[in-house]
């Protein structure tokens, strides 16, 4: 999409959440929101990306800097949501074409719906539309304020509104569309709120209606699809809703997952067919899990390790930091953690990696065909050759390798 800039407002404390960490950045399903918002964007085919950012900025632009084309604004006091997006203005003077504002704190679960409120401007060509939605419960909304022809005149936050106000289910997702040429003029003109002391974006509405501007309301009729996130409780909801998403795509792609509803997958999780996930499992996000596997009941595969066709990760495993070979078995007890597993290797009940020596993390090395006996501890960095084994309860210390096809036992093992 050429000629449509994004600009997600992203500088908020978010007050609602009780926290240190800047709202944008609570995570949902291995990913902080506004990455999701970014994500979503993209997808659309957006080149042009602004985030606003403000409140500990350099922790938001750091969980988005692998994405070199965001550029990032700053609005220095955070003094509301028109004042955010009027700092955009210098970035957008020589852009043609629409902006697509969001706020950052939105989940939009599919983005048919951006897509849908996007050929609508295209087709009336308004100077600004808005994406509504209709909901039972529209407590700490911004209303939508329709006159008696339903053209949308106002918006009134939850704290301004009066009685009947508060009966009106539309409310604003603040997921909005403007022409360029009448917004920044009219940003500037907004009054700050009686009672918050900020610039509310929602306050352009009423300016462009006095003006005669043509003012689009765009009404999904569901809301489970955009949710604004203020709250914890507003996280768990979301939390809950993308898990059961990205559950269904891996069993749509030809996973089995026994228990949805007690399974954790995070974002960007790659699962082969025929793997079968038993319930509690927890696997993080970017995790690569081959064919044929059998991961679980109650283990744990942490962020970026990978696990190869045809092996069994079992109960009571957590696997950090590492790679795991094909046909090769951790079935009960293990801690694997900073560590190469070869093709076929079986690692025995309650084996240790001791990744750990209280300052650094080291390596270990299990190459294939390796058998480590129940109960051993492979201390750090470590190389277990080829087809060698451990004897029951040995603990191996650092540096002492184990050459391809022998035989340690003991405590400190010793190769036989
Ligand atoms: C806003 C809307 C409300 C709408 C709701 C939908 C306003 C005044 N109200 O309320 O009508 O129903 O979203 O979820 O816009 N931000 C900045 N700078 C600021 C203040 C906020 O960048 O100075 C960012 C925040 O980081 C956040 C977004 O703007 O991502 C929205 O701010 P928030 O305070 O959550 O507004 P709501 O009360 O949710
Ligand atoms: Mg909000």
């Amino acid at each position: 999409m050429k000629n449509v800039a994004a600009v997600i407002l992203a500088a908020g404390k978010g007050t609602r959440m009780k926290s240190q960490i800047p709202k944008v950045l609570h995570e949902v399903c291995g990913w902080p929101l506004v990455r999701h918002v970014v994500s979503q964007v993209k997808k659309m085919g957006i080149k042009k990306i602004i985030v606003v950012v403000g409140y500990r900025k350099n922790l938001v632009i750091d969980c988005l800097r692998d994405d070199k084309k965001i550029k990032f604004i700053e609005q220095r006091q955070q003094q509301g949501t028109g004042h955010a997006l009027l700092m955009c203005e210098k970035e957008l003077q020589n852009f043609r074409g629409d902006i697509l504002v969001l706020p950052g704190d939105v989940f939009i679960e599919s983005i048919d719906v951006i897509k849908k409120f996007c050929s609508y401007q295209k087709k009336h060509s308004h100077d600004m539309s808005l994406l509504t939605a209709t909901l039972a419960a529209p407590k700490g909304y911004g209303r939508i304020i329709r006159d008696a022809q339903e053209n949308v005149v106002a918006i009134r936050e939850e704290l301004d509104a009066s009685r009947t106000e508060k009966g009106i289910c539309e409310v604003n997702t603040s997921i909005y569309f403007f022409k360029k040429n009448m917004l920044f003029p009219t940003l500037r003109r907004l009054k700050k709120n009686r009672i918050k002391k900020e610039y509310y974006l929602t306050d352009i509405v009423s300016l462009y209606s006095n003006r005669g501007l043509a003012i689009g309301g765009y009404n999904i009729d569901d809301l489970g699809c955009v949710v604004g996130v203020n709250n914890r409780v507003h996280l768990a909801v979301i939390q809950d809703i993308l898990k059961k998403l990205i559950i269904k795509r891996h069993q749509l792609n030809g996973v089995t997952v026994m228990d949805p509803n007690n399974t954790y997958i995070e974002m960007n999780v790659k699962i082969g067919n025929d793997t079968v996930i038993y319930p509690f499992t927890y696997i993080e996000k970017d995790v690569n899990i081959g064919m044929g596997c059998k991961i679980g009941p109650f283990c744990k595969i942490r962020c970026g390790s990978s696990v190869r066709d045809n092996s069994n990760i079992g109960s009571f495993v957590e696997i950090v930091r590492s790679r795991v070979g094909s046909k090769t078995n951790i079935k009960h007890l293990s801690y694997i953690g900073d560590t190469k597993v070869g093709d076929k290797v079986n690692i025995g009940a309650g084996t240790i990696t001791a990744n750990f020596d209280g300052r650094k993390k080291h390596q270990t090395k299990i190459n294939d065909n390796a058998f480590i006996g129940s109960n051993t501890v492979l201390v750090a960095p470590v190389n277990i050759g080829r087809g060698a084994k451990t004897g029951a309860g040995a603990v191996v210390p650092k540096r002492r390798n184990i050459p391809k096809g022998k035989i340690a036992v003991g405590v400190p093992a010793r190769v036989m």
